[in-house]
């Protein structure tokens, strides 16, 4: 197990890899892994010879307004968890070397990050693209591995490797789910023992938008009306930022659901911002 901290190391080690004929793998995080985050781990090993995981909590990703100073950390935990899941290297930065002082260059997807979460967090994906392409560079990978729980994530950024040219296979990998389907995530920890039952209301809801489709019901917005009454009915507190129907690659809203639709969701409860997302035909 390598744990590199400093850029210029990272840079040598790629290139290192890169010379012995070493396909890499990537999968970056923000650490206080879950086996979500493993399962992309492993994904990465099937089918490369090193993965290097990231741990960065990237700050320009989060608003003012966000969880940055708050979003768990666990470090020893999640080199643990790295090792036993098959990953060899990681890169953990610091965020003065990601960002030295007169930092002022971004990457900026343009209009897939005008829709959903975009437009709830305005600058959130400037700061995701703009940390994964430096990742990019940092760790010169062949294969990257993202969540499909984050699906416009994986979307904007499929779109920038498409776009800047990296060579760089891009692998989007299913979200894993609780018992209770709850879609993991770091934040979900936010919940006390008594709150989190009412986290499975996002995956009733969209389970729910599934079975209408699959009974025959097409019209978005007879769903939407169901789904925000199942979140209503599990978590009495719960406000929806969002529930959109969109295609699963454009992103471009949708009023019929046709093939190729994925319903989106974002909902605010106890405190804690939760998002899921499945496809529906
Ligand atoms: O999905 C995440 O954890 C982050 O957005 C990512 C891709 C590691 C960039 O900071």
């Amino acid at each position: 197990m390598t744990i590199i901290r400093s850029i210029s190391k990272m840079q040598k080690l790629s290139r290192e890899l890169a010379a012995e004929g070493k396909r890499i793998g990537l999968v970056p995080t923000m650490g206080f892994l879950h086996d979500g985050h493993t399962s992309l781990i492993k994904r990465a090993a099937r089918s490369s010879d090193v993965v290097i995981t990231t741990i960065f909590v990237n700050p320009t990703q989060f608003a003012p307004n966000e969880d940055l100073s708050r979003y768990p950390r666990d470090e020893k935990g999640d080199i643990a968890k790295i090792k036993s899941a098959g990953g060899e290297v990681i890169f953990i930065p610091k965020a003065t070397d990601i960002y030295p002082e007169e930092f002022q260059t971004y990457v900026n997807v343009e209009k897939l990050t005008l829709t959903l979460e975009g437009k709830v967090r305005p600058t959130h994906f400037r700061g995701v693209t703009t940390v994964v392409a430096k990742l990019f560079n940092l760790t010169r990978p062949d294969l990257a591995v993202f969540g499909m729980k984050d699906y416009q994530q994986a979307i904007v950024l499929k779109q920038m490797t498409r776009d800047l040219g990296y060579p760089i296979k891009f692998v989007i990998a299913p979200t894993v789910r609780e018992r209770d389907g709850l879609a993991m995530s770091s934040r979900n920890k936010y919940f006390t023992e008594t709150q989190r039952p009412e986290a499975r209301a996002l995956y009733y809801a969209l389970r729910t938008a599934r079975e209408m489709v699959r009974s025959g019901c097409k019209e978005t917005s007879l769903i939407r009306r169901e789904m925000k009454a199942v979140i209503k009915a599990t978590c009495r507190t719960a406000q929806v930022e969002y529930i959109e129907f969109t295609h699963l690659e454009s992103l471009k809203p949708v009023k019929q659901i046709a093939k190729g639709t994925i319903c989106s969701l974002a909902v605010r409860m106890h405190g804690v911002r939760l998002i899921d997302n499945m496809k529906l035909l």
